[in-house]
């Protein structure tokens, strides 16, 4: 993950995963069910893990393009105008017919910055392999994945493997994964990619109650020389490095924590920022957590880029 030179500064961050619209409904206090209120404001918002990080990355800096199923009709025109406005390249061979994008309605309590997400996914296929083999591979340094379709997603990551093994070092592509999500198909990732990011959730779901016992119990599943990094929300995040060190940074609560939509998303295109460009990993968790706990302090991601500038 060292620095590698012009032409590889040049080369850009591949995000693969989700993206969809998010409706928000910011509300003074999250509603009682079967009551009838009105919300402070409403907006449409480009959402999705991977398609979040990728505006972060592009508010930072790097380089970076998204590559994720959509479908075409109005709300793909208001997705890929907002890609275009932040400058991220888009990789969507995906234009099937008769698809829903997916599509998420968001209460973000404006009390206590909670957001309370109902996602709707239909029908849209993810990305195939065969769709991954189409992008040039040369152009990316790294390539981040949001799991999700695994099986498919095992194929692309080999494939990676193999241009690296073909490539000389100052090529290589460096792959992080996110798991996210509580499911057992998706743990076959974990010895596929130098960088893992592992949320609080699948944590707990695997009946580790900290981030350092999750680091700790999580550790044998990745391939050597890897390391794993776990966001823990208020609490901050941490990491275990490649030979087994913890490593924790406390979170940077804004002054008044409004929008918590988006946090892990934008913790992990920090960190990827930072380590894409050859800062040691205590650096990059500490960033992480800065340009994370600064995205509560707003209503998604445009009031962050002026932040970024005291960071
Ligand atoms: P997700 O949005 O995926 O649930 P987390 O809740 O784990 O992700 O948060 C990711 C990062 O965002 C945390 O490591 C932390 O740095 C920051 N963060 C999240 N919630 C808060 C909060 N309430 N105060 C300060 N920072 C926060
Ligand atoms: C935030 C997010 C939202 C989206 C939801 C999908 O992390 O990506 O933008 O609606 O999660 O699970």
């Amino acid at each position: 993950m060292e620095g590698q030179g012009e032409h590889h500064k040049s080369k850009k961050i591949l995000c693969v995963g989700l993206v969809c619209l998010d409706i928000i409904s910011v509300v003074d206090a999250f509603p009682q069910e079967d009551s009838d209120s009105r919300c402070v404001s409403q907006r449409w918002q480009r959402g999705g893990n991977a398609s979040n990080s990728c505006t972060v990355l592009a508010l930072l800096g790097s380089p970076c393009a998204f590559m994720g199923s959509l479908c075409a009709g109005p709300v793909a025109s208001f997705i890929l105008e907002d890609f275009q406005r932040f400058q991220v390249e888009v990789h969507s061979p995906l234009e099937r017919a008769a698809c829903v994008t997916p599509t998420s309605l968001v209460i973000s309590s404006a009390a206590t910055g909670s957001r309370t997400i109902l996602h709707m996914n239909s029908n849209i296929p993810d990305v195939t392999f065969e769709d991954f083999s189409a992008v040039d591979l040369s152009t990316f340094k790294w390539i981040h994945w949001e799991g999700r379709n695994a099986d498919e997603q095992l194929k692309m990551m080999a494939e990676v493997a193999r241009y690296n093994a073909a490539s000389p070092p100052q090529h290589r592509i460096v792959v992080s994964v996110e798991i996210e999500k509580p499911r057992e198909k998706l743990y076959q990732l974990f010895p596929h990619a130098d960088v893992v990011f592992v949320s609080k959730d699948v944590a707990r779901h695997l009946d580790f109650h900290t981030p350092q016992s999750a680091l700790q119990g999580l550790r044998g599943r990745l391939r050597a020389g890897a390391v794993m990094i776990c966001p823990w929300a208020e609490k901050g995040a941490d990491a275990v490095d490649a030979d087994g060190t913890l490593l924790h940074s406390d979170a940077f609560p804004p002054e008044r924590l409004l929008d918590t939509l988006g946090a892990g998303d934008t913790f992990n295109a920090a960190v990827i920022h930072k380590l894409a460009n050859g800062c040691r990993l205590q650096d990059a968790l500490t960033f992480g957590c800065r340009v994370a706990g600064a995205k509560c302090g707003f209503h998604g991601y445009d009031g962050i880029a002026d932040k970024l500038t005291q960071m």
